[in-house]
């Protein structure tokens, strides 16, 4: 059973307040683009994980593995996982959480495919939650409106055609870290209704008066993702760029697929060693339901 797990790009994020326990509370506009790791579940004796890609090098293995941690959560046997891992780690785009998000999806279709259904569990949300904040909105890949610490999930209407260009300058940004160096944590949410998009350039004229209230203390960490900011931005066809999540890739948002090749080629022989990558941005579906509380 092979699952994709897509990069999540938080196309804003706003800090609106902290928790007692230190969580931020966040109100973020999350997507996901056809970029992003690979998971393969195979039903095996014991829980077992291996990993291959670019990035195999940076995951660290053990039982402790995020992706194994997930699996568990879902099995009823064991599971033998297979990693292909595309995506730069602690980088602001899911990674560990897209990953996990993944394997929890492989395993329940695994279970699917063998007519073995889960009893219904009032607690999978907040133990799913628990591996981390992100991995709810990744186990939905669908856009989203983003509140609480992760849990509260609002599917976007569909989205005008768009892709998008990633690029990460090869520096890891530990999130706490950035959480930590974070000065005001009460900063104004988004509107609560949200307009229809329809097109990229009114996606990016809305996203120009919000913002990434990371930024500022991820630039403090990381100083190369001005000049990713400022490179992406000054692309032909670019509509707006900015960081994802606690960085450090950044993206850039484009009305055609030629425009994102083209400014991929350039940025890749400008910056040799950065990871560019680009893709389209997921736009959704209609049918879907509107809510899903994972706590
Ligand atoms: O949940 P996750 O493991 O991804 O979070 C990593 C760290 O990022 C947390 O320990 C916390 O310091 C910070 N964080 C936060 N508020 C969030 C998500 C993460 O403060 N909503």
């Amino acid at each position: 059973m092979t699952e994709f797990a897509h990069a999540k790009i938080n196309l804003c994020l706003h800090v609106t307040g902290q928790r007692s326990d230190g969580y931020h509370l966040l109100d973020s506009l999350v997507v996901f683009a056809g970029i992003g790791d690979g998971i393969r579940a195979t039903p095996a004796q014991g829980f077992a994980l291996t990993v291959d890609g670019p990035f195999a090098a940076q995951v660290p293995g053990g039982d402790d593995n995020l992706v194994l941690r997930a699996a568990r959560l879902v099995a009823d046997q064991g599971v033998s996982l297979h990693l292909t891992k595309r995506l730069p780690p602690a980088s602001g785009i899911g990674g560990g959480s897209a990953d996990a998000a993944a394997a929890i999806r492989a395993v329940l279709r695994l279970r699917a495919m063998a007519g073995q259904m889960m009893a219904p569990d009032p607690d999978l949300g907040a133990r799913i939650l628990g591996l981390g904040a992100d991995v709810p909105v990744c186990l939905a890949s669908h856009p989203c409106r983003m509140r609480g610490i992760g849990e509260t999930l609002d599917w976007l209407p569909p989205l005008p055609d768009t892709w998008v260009v990633l690029a990460n300058p090869g520096v890891e940004v530990p999130t706490p870290a950035v959480f930590k160096a974070l000065a005001v944590k009460d900063n104004p949410a988004l509107p609560d209704a949200l307009p229809h998009w329809g097109s990229a350039e009114a996606l990016a004229a809305f996203l120009a008066e919000q913002r990434n209230d990371l930024e500022g203390p991820a630039r403090a960490i990381a100083p190369q993702i001005d000049g990713v900011i400022a490179a992406l931005a000054t692309q032909t066809g670019s509509l707006i760029a900015r960081m994802s999540g606690s960085g450090a890739t950044c993206f850039a948002l484009f009305a055609s697929e030629d425009a994102a090749l083209d400014a991929a080629d350039v940025l890749a022989a400008e910056h040799p060693e950065w990871w560019i990558a680009a893709g389209m941005i997921y736009p959704g579906r209609a049918d879907m339901g509107q809510l899903m509380r994972a706590t």
